[in-house]
């Protein structure tokens, strides 16, 4: 017995250091067998780089990366490489240049559990299908439908006239335009508006902001990086799992109740026009035109277009406060050409250059998603002399061109003479890549650009924004978390101007 525990106290220490060896062995192995990929920091073989900056500030870590290593860097998340594209050169040349090399989705395991794979978040044939039928559905909107700008305005109506009954006192805008937003995404996808108070508008809107709170939490990071190792632990991400699955229930029983309620010569809504695609295509056996694919399709859509709008929005009435003499030129702009006793229309983008110039001067200087969407590769691409083996992750850094100081006069500061030419007019750039580059763009871009007007105008020519301090107390940096940067929250004055 003595001889065995002896054995056993002796041998312990020796075996464990002979598994570490072993395991340290493999990854270094790993790490070294992939070849000719881009430069970049020396990684820990157990750890990678990952603990070597704040995950929280993560672009910041890559745009220094950049500089040191170039515009294709390589790091390491623990034993997974990531390539890093920066400079509009580099994004051009991949992003574009080898769009369909790069075009593909890396699906980090949050958005697996919320998807299942499904939806346009996805690589490949499925995605392609998905992506083909959102953008000519959202395109055809207006034909024999209500435009998406009649949506977008009765949301802008509703949210003027909430505003309006706080009669000048404070109010804290974010939920009102994260509701407003969202009932746009939901008239589009399921053809009608809801109450706030209504019970399943709510309870998705605690499902996305639940979603985003763990994605953007160091949980939410772990079990991106450890999925299966973070589930034994309990923890808020199992009552997200319980959202996730409800409200993919909720969305799969709005689909299959309207199989048998569609009207094929007049679709109301996207679930109608996919419930059609549905039916048109049931006997193609390899058919993308499945109900979980909507499923996934809807959440893809209310994830991705709401919490981006709603946060530029806050962002813009934050900056209107900070810079008053931009709010009254904005609005002076709008009492010109559109006046007080109609609504803003999108035929007058173009006659309000100034206003356009400041949305877009909003989104450039806010860099929402620093590194948009994380892509992943679809085969061995080979750029600049290295080799990036297919699958692997790549983070395109759209913040390398937003401040870009050879693109824009003053990157780090707010200035809408960004996007003007020297006689007023509405100047474009082609370092404006908020919505990303290539086969992945946004795919709301239009939508987006739709309700960030339509929103902005209606509330400028309707309410004076004021701070509660004085504008050079305000703090206007957007606070960081892992998937982008969202801007403070806040309590302000809305007095009525009309
Ligand atoms: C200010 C608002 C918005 C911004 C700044 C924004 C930005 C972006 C960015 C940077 C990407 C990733 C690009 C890439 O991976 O290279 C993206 C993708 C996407 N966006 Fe938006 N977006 C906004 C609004 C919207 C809206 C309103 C919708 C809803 C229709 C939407 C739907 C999507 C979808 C579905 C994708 C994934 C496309 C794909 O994988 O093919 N976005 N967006």
């Amino acid at each position: 017995m003595d001889i065995l525990l002896a054995l056993k106290t002796n041998a312990l220490p020796a075996v464990m250091t002979l598994l570490v060896m072993i395991l340290l062995w493999k990854i270094r192995g790993k790490q070294s067998s992939f070849g000719r990929l881009p430069p970049g920091p020396p990684p820990n073989p157990l750890l990678g780089n990952l603990f070597q900056f704040n995950l929280k500030e993560a672009y910041k870590y890559y745009l220094e990366l950049s500089e040191k290593y170039g515009s294709v860097v390589t790091i390491w998340l623990a034993n997974t490489p990531v390539v890093i594209i920066s400079g509009y050169e580099a994004l051009k040349d991949t992003m574009i240049g080898l769009g369909e090399e790069f075009s593909g989705r890396d699906n980090y395991p949050l958005n697996m559990k919320a998807t299942l794979g499904y939806g346009v978040l996805s690589s490949g044939h499925r995605w392609k299908e998905m992506r083909r039928f959102s953008l000519m559905t959202l395109k055809n909107f207006g034909m024999g439908r209500r435009s998406i700008e009649e949506r977008v305005m009765e949301e802008a109506e509703y949210l003027v006239e909430r505003i309006k009954k706080f009669e000048g006192s404070a109010i804290s805008p974010a939920d009102m335009l994260s509701n407003a937003v969202t009932n746009v995404i939901w008239s589009i996808v399921f053809g009608h508006r809801f109450e706030l108070d209504d019970p399943q508008f709510m309870f998705l809107l605690q499902t996305i902001d639940s979603y985003f709170s763990i994605l953007s939490s160091p949980l939410g990071q772990l079990y991106n990086i450890f999925p299966k190792l973070v589930s034994l632990f309990p923890g808020k991400h199992h009552q997200l799992f319980k959202y996730l699955k409800d409200a993919r229930d909720y969305f799969r029983r709005e689909a299959q109740a309207r199989m048998n309620n569609v009207d094929p010569s007049c679709p109301q809504d996207f679930t109608d026009a996919f419930v059609l695609k549905i039916k048109e295509e049931k006997d193609k056996p390899d058919t993308e035109y499945n109900i979980e694919n909507f499923v996934s399709l809807a959440w893809n859509l209310f994830t991705a277009g709401t919490e981006t709008t709603s946060s530029t929005l806050r962002q813009s009435l934050l900056l209107m406060m900070k810079h008053p003499d931009v709010q009254e030129r904005v609005q002076r702009e709008i009492d010109e050409i559109v006046g007080q006793d109609r609504w803003p229309s999108i035929e007058d983008r173009q006659r309000l250059p100034y206003t356009d110039a400041v949305i877009h001067e909003v989104q450039r200087s806010m860099d929402i998603t620093p590194i948009a969407i994380p892509h992943k590769t679809m085969c061995d691409t080979e750029y600049n002399g290295y080799v990036i083996p297919k699958g692997t992750k790549v983070f395109p850094l759209l913040s390398s061109v937003l401040i870009d100081p050879k693109l824009w006069k003053n990157p780090n500061c707010f200035d809408p003479k960004n996007f003007l030419d020297g006689d007023g007019r509405f100047k474009k750039s082609d370092g404006f890549v908020v919505f990303g580059m290539g086969k992945r763009a946004c795919l709301g871009e239009a939508l987006a650009r739709t309700e960030l007007f339509l929103f902005f105008t209606s509330l400028l020519q309707h309410f004076t924004f004021k701070a509660m301090v004085p504008p050079e107390e305000l703090d206007t940096t957007p606070t960081n978390c892992s998937f982008g940067r969202i801007p403070r929250t806040y309590e302000c004055y809305a007095i009525p101007r009309i």
